[in-house]
């Protein structure tokens, strides 16, 4: 099995982000929040900034968006240079044009559903979408502690994805630490987001420390 750890920025000094960004090296992708104060309670950073996060990452960026109206504003994303454009399921208008849209630039494209959204009515559009992010918190903060619940979710994506012969990845973010990451690997998560528990620690030992657990 291929194990992802994406290091999420939100939980990064914002002051110093080129010096973070060398820190987590050896994950596979940066994983940055944006946030718009309207599809979540919280403000983060935007496209300019991304745009400048892009020329300075040693590593590809996961992003994540969770904002309102991600029609309209996903695609600058991908248009910009990001690895990977999540968008919420919840705030799209039309989650399968948008994920065309995403791939026709050049980005995977990626699926958002928060803890009480369910999971079945997406199950056979997999096809259109390359990445399910599985939200194991309400997302807007970090250090929310992991919700065992939305397991379930993983474990029908994980069903389906095994039946349908699709690569699509299945990431978790939220409350990850080594403990939870058992769960979520077992459940079918393949790549893992990990904020506080990265970078409250040195992210290199931690983030080694969450691939075994993860892996073992
Ligand atoms: C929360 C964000 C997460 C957040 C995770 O809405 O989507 O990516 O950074 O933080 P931790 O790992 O601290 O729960
Ligand atoms: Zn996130």
């Amino acid at each position: 099995m291929v194990t992802r750890i994406n290091p999420s920025i939100l939980a990064a000094d914002f002051a110093n982000l080129e010096r973070e960004f060398g820190r987590i090296g050896t994950a596979d992708l940066a994983h940055v929040d944006v946030m718009d104060n309207h599809f979540v309670p919280n403000l983060t950073l935007g496209l300019p900034i991304v745009e400048r996060l892009l020329q300075v990452s040693p590593i590809p960026l996961d992003l994540h968006l969770m904002i309102d109206d991600p029609d309209r504003w996903a695609p600058a994303y991908a248009e910009a240079g990001a690895f990977s454009v999540t968008f919420h399921a919840e705030a799209a208008a039309d989650a399968v044009g948008l994920a065309r849209r995403l791939r026709s630039i050049g980005a995977r494209a990626g699926l958002a559903l928060k803890p009480g959204t369910p999971v079945e009515p997406y199950l056979d559009l997999l096809v259109e979408f390359d990445q399910v992010l599985v939200m194991t918190v309400e997302p807007g903060f970090g250090g929310q502690s992991f919700m065992p619940a939305t397991m379930p979710k993983l474990t029908l994506l994980a069903e389906r994805v095994r039946a349908s012969g699709l690569d699509v990845w299945l990431q978790v973010d939220g409350g990850i630490t080594e403990d939870t990451i058992v769960q979520a690997a077992q459940a079918g998560a393949n790549t893992f987001v990990a904020g506080s528990s990265v970078f409250n620690g040195d992210p290199a030992e931690r983030i080694n420390a969450l691939r075994a657990a993860a892996e073992a």
